[in-house]
């Protein structure tokens, strides 16, 4: 149930960067990408993996390491990929802050800075999905579940409520609808 929901959120983040490399492509080409969209990317990866998703992984994780010591070290670094990814994030926050501020940066920095954020996101994923959740799945007890889910659905972290969840269906609908508004204008 839990890998399941984070095998979900794999994918609707899979999309989003999918949406991300296509806006790309239009800033590559010359034009005017829909920065409306972009911002709105970065603001969703600056909150969900943050609060949510990477939070939930890591407690699979920590007890991946009790279970099965050897398949947790195959998954290596878990906590420094994802701050890794945070560094990732805050360089494409600010190569376009500075686009959007007309300072002089080369586009082809823009490009590498965004691009580098896309395949190490889908880079990682794959990585999680291949090694890291078959191997919680394979190595984790009932209890272990009982214990993830109640640590991540206490009342104390309103984050994790399931209205947070829906805020943010509600902010990828949104993204979706402007980027498909996006496309439109540009046929
Ligand atoms: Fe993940």
């Amino acid at each position: 149930m839990i890998i399941e929901r984070l095998s979900r959120e794999h994918r609707n983040i899979e999309t989003l960067l999918t949406v991300l490399e296509r806006e790309l492509e239009v800033f590559d080409r010359g034009d005017r990408p829909d920065y409306e969209v972009i911002r709105a990317i970065i603001s969703y990866f600056e909150l969900y993996p943050e609060v949510y998703h990477h939070p939930q992984e890591d407690l699979v994780f920590a007890k991946l390491k009790r279970r099965d010591p050897a398949a947790a070290a195959r998954v290596g670094n878990l906590a420094l990929e994802h701050q890794k990814g945070s560094e990732r994030l805050r360089r494409v926050a600010h190569a376009v802050d500075s686009v959007l501020a007309d300072q002089d940066i080369l586009r082809q920095n823009v490009d590498k800075v965004v691009r580098d954020f896309i395949e190490s996101q889908r880079h990682h994923i794959m990585m999680e999905d291949r090694d890291f959740f078959p191997a919680a799945l394979e190595a984790l007890e009932p209890q272990d579940w009982t214990e993830i889910a109640s640590a991540s659905n206490g009342p104390e972290d309103p984050l994790f409520s399931e209205a947070a969840e829906e805020t943010f269906d509600e902010l990828r609908a949104r993204i979706l609808q402007l980027e498909q508004e996006a496309e439109d204008a540009r046929k």
